[in-house]
């Protein structure tokens, strides 16, 4: 989301006549933050902190602080107290002001704060987008969050869920497709609830299956996706849909129902498992992810053993795994917390155990001819090679010439390293 967002930036500041810089001594400097975690916090503040010596030898340069930690309770004039040489600190509601006060800065040096604490910030279309994924475009089918998850703060930060119209959905999808964008990921914090907001019965499913009936050579993903409100018609579209990959981010957070309860997460582990159940039903070859964490409160030994168990059962492809960082505001903050040794020694048993999984998994793709879509160049001592991804989600590691980055490639898989495949063209 973050990413995207920052194409959304990009976008606005070269409509100044601004060009990308490749280095700190920049005009214009953007931090676009994140606070889902203390860790990506404390990663911004010390980025910040570094520029203090760029306004000093260049007092011209802009430097604006935007994204989610401005929009915390307090943060805007925190942050000006703590890096009085920032210019602009601007909220998560009206990023697309960023290109109106970054002119402004350049010609007066005036500052600005501007935080929309608005629930419901009006959606914006029609900002350029200066995209930087390679053959992937990300689009944004809404914003927001109603689900308070009591460790999260993106409801917060973030606002309430706002849908875009299925026809500006559509029409950048289009213009993608038409840019020769070869995958397009369709992006919101809870994208089964698309729609719910705009009350005219429109919903994922029918977002799905309208823009699964482009023709052509593309690919379409999503995420994420909030088990509670995974239907089985998406599941169904999913599977009939040669557009749209079999490859599903479902995060489960815990694999212990009185760690769901107290997360307000509205599900239990075998609603959990009777919906990755359908889904491999319809699809045996779906690649499934999932985000996990421990040591959220009252997480006791016999918990985090559910949440092996359900690692064990469920074989994800892959896993996203965290500790559980308390985050001001939230309704967990406040409850007791885990010691950090013990969350640290769960989550080394609960990386092993799904390193051990993926690594089994790649195992078994060896001797298969997987499609992938060329996706980037990587470099390794000295010598170049492509990469790119399965349906699955699996990256791949082949030799080839750069006219293939954007093209379907045939590779047969001839050797695995962890969640790394390698092969070669056939
Ligand atoms: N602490 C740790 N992990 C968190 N996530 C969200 N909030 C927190 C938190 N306070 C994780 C969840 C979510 C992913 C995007 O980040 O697993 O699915
Ligand atoms: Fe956070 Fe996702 Fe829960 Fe929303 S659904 S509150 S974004 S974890």
């Amino acid at each position: 989301m973050n990413v995207h967002e920052s194409e959304k930036i990009a976008g606005l500041l070269m409509q100044l006549g601004l060009e990308e810089s490749t280095d700190d001594t920049a005009d214009v400097v953007v931090f676009n933050t994140c606070c889902i975690r203390d860790n990506a916090e404390r990663k911004a503040i010390g980025q910040i902190g570094r520029f203090k010596q760029l306004k000093r030898e260049n007092p011209d340069a802009v430097i604006a602080v935007v994204g989610c930690m401005t929009q915390q309770d307090g943060a805007g004039l925190a942050l000006r107290k703590k890096f009085p040489f920032v210019d602009i600190v601007l909220g998560t509601a009206n990023l697309d002001k960023i290109g109106d006060l970054v002119a402004d800065c350049l010609a007066t040096h005036k500052k600005h704060v501007e935080i929309d604490t608005d629930p419901k910030p009006p959606i914006v279309e029609g900002l350029p987008y200066y995209r930087t994924s390679g053959c992937n475009a990300w689009i944004n089918i809404m914003y927001g969050c109603n689900n308070f998850c009591t460790y999260c703060v993106v409801p917060y930060v973030r606002g309430r869920e706002r849908s875009r119209r299925k026809e500006d959905i559509i029409d950048e999808f289009r213009r993608a497709l038409d840019q020769g964008y070869k995958e397009v990921t369709l992006l919101g914090q809870n994208v089964n609830s698309y729609g719910n907001d705009r009350g005219d019965g429109y919903g994922f499913a029918d977002l799905l299956q309208d823009l699964a009936k482009f023709d052509g050579d593309h690919r379409i993903r999503f995420m994420t996706n909030h088990p509670k409100d995974m239907d089985d018609r998406v599941i169904d579209i999913v599977a009939d849909s040669p557009n749209i990959c079999n490859n599903i981010h479902l995060p489960i957070q815990s694999g212990s129902d009185k760690i769901l309860r107290l997360m307000n997460r509205h599900y239990t582990r075998d609603d959990y498992l009777a919906t990755i159940d359908k889904i491999r039903a319809k699809m045996p070859d779906c690649g499934i992810t999932t985000d996990l964490m421990v040591g959220f409160p009252y997480e006791e030994e016999s918990d985090f053993e559910d949440t092996l168990d359900i690692v064990r059962r469920v074989q994800y492809s892959n896993a996203f795994t965290f500790v559980y960082s308390p985050r001001r505001g939230t309704p967990a903050a406040t409850m007791p917390q885990v010691p950090e040794e013990v969350s640290r020694r769960r989550i080394m048993a609960l990386i092993a155990e799904q390193n051990a999984i993926t690594r089994k998994l790649s195992d078994a793709y060896v001797g298969g001819v997987y499609r992938v879509l060329c996706e980037d160049i990587v470099e390794k001592n000295g010598k170049k090679q492509l990469c790119g991804r399965t349906e699955s989600g699996r990256m791949v590691t082949f030799d080839g010439g750069e006219e293939l980055v954007g093209t379907f490639c045939d590779i047969k898989i001839t050797r695995s390293r962890s969640a790394s495949l390698f092969g070669t063209k056939v």
